[in-house]
């Protein structure tokens, strides 16, 4: 089991050690020492040495041992010397640790045994506890210690998914392109939709509030799905959700990044609803996002099948995200959507390299 090495976040101010932390100064919109760079998915397929250490090993499995969690965590920053860890889980693993049947596919995704569709199903959902998940205790207090040795302090990323992505997995049942059921329940059944949002809400702010304790300096609340609503059932049936987990986690002092895909029509209330930093997903051009979050960081958004191109063309276009980050508050470099499984992790490495030696205005 992993030992604990260093003490919780100091809340409410930058942590401990991190003063210098190119990437939590520009989620704050302070001043940069270079422009900050991480990838969504930076650990995973794409890198050898998660596959060797994940062979024989179920995805959950993986996500709920404590000392797999920290090395492949710890994987894509020892390689790409990249300016934030994000905490290796996934968005489903909360709802595995509470009890329900589920499971991650290779390839296909997260699967439900038991669709959601009534308020018993959803009562059936217990609340976490973070006695439920000492895993990610475990794993988030040896990560700081060891990042605190990284590059003169290199921040981790806690993540929750939010209550709407959530919710489409729980009642699809699996993956779904257009989210039909969800809807359904969405716009036909307010209260059995409300009181699962409440549910999956709490689990996600309890998992958020875990990590952050044991020393996440930040998070990031992935709402890959928000982009299949229009905004104004965005604001009725989902905004107020995802506002209050934002806001416990808002309690603690760290910066709260919030993402989605295929969000152009909605990046001015997932702002609203909370946010530190807007992620923008690589369809919007970051000039015509920054203009509608208003005075908040952004985060990304290079398209992610951009690394397949020439090292020439990807680095720029990397240059014109980087330029047109500028006139944002702050700007954290990231793709526009996770590492696409074939990359190969040595054009993420330039990549990184370029964006963090690229001179600032
Ligand atoms: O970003 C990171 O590096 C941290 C780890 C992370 C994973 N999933 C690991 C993972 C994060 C932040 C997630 C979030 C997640 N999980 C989201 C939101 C982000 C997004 O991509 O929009 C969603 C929608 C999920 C649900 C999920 N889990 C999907 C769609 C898949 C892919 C299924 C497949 O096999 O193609 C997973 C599995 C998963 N989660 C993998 C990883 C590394 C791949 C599984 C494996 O390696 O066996």
């Amino acid at each position: 089991m992993c030992v604990p090495r260093r003490s919780p976040a100091t809340l409410g101010s930058v942590t401990t050690g991190l003063e210098h932390s190119a990437f939590l100064k520009a989620a704050r919109g302070e001043a940069v020492p270079h422009t900050p760079v991480w990838f969504m998915r930076q650990a995973g397929r794409s890198l050898p040495e998660y596959l060797k250490v994940r062979e024989g090993v179920g995805m959950l499995e993986s996500c709920m041992d404590a000392e797999l969690i920290t090395e492949i965590t710890l994987q894509p920053v020892r390689r790409y010397g990249v300016d934030a860890a994000i905490f290796f889980s996934d968005i489903v693993l909360p709802l595995k640790a509470v009890g329900v049947d589920l499971d991650i596919v290779p390839g296909v995704g997260p699967v439900v045994a038991n669709p959601v569709r009534t308020l018993d199903d959803v009562a059936a959902i217990p609340e976490l506890t973070p006695e439920q998940v000492p895993f990610v205790t475990d794993a988030v207090r040896a990560l700081t210690g060891e990042l605190a040795g990284i590059n003169g302090g290199t921040p981790l990323i806690g993540f929750a998914g939010a209550p709407f992505t959530v919710a489409s997995y729980l009642v699809e049942g699996g993956p779904s392109k257009e989210h039909a059921k969800t809807k359904a329940l969405m716009f036909g059944a307010p209260d059995v939709w409300d009181a699962l949002m409440r549910r999956i809400g709490d689990i996600a702010a309890v998992f958020l509030e875990t990590q952050v304790a044991a020393g996440a300096s930040a998070i990031q609340l992935f709402d890959s799905w928000a982009g299949a609503l229009t905004p104004a059932d965005y604001v009725r049936h989902v905004q107020p959700h995802s506002a209050r987990v934002l806001a416990r986690v808002g309690e603690l002092g760290v910066p709260r990044i919030h993402f989605g895909v295929g969000t152009t029509n909605l990046l001015d209330l997932m702002g609203e609803a909370g946010a530190d930093v807007v992620g923008v997903d690589w369809r919007t051009p970051l000039d015509r996002a920054i203009p509608v979050v208003g005075d908040r960081a952004v985060q990304g958004n290079l398209d992610p099948t951009l690394v397949f191109a020439p090292t020439e063309v990807m680095t720029a276009r990397a240059a014109e995200v980087i330029e047109a980050g500028r006139a944002a508050r702050g700007h954290v470099f990231n793709l526009g959507h996770g590492v696409i499984p074939s990359t190969d992790p040595d054009q993420l490495a330039r990549l990184t390299e370029f964006v963090q030696t690229y001179p600032l205005g």
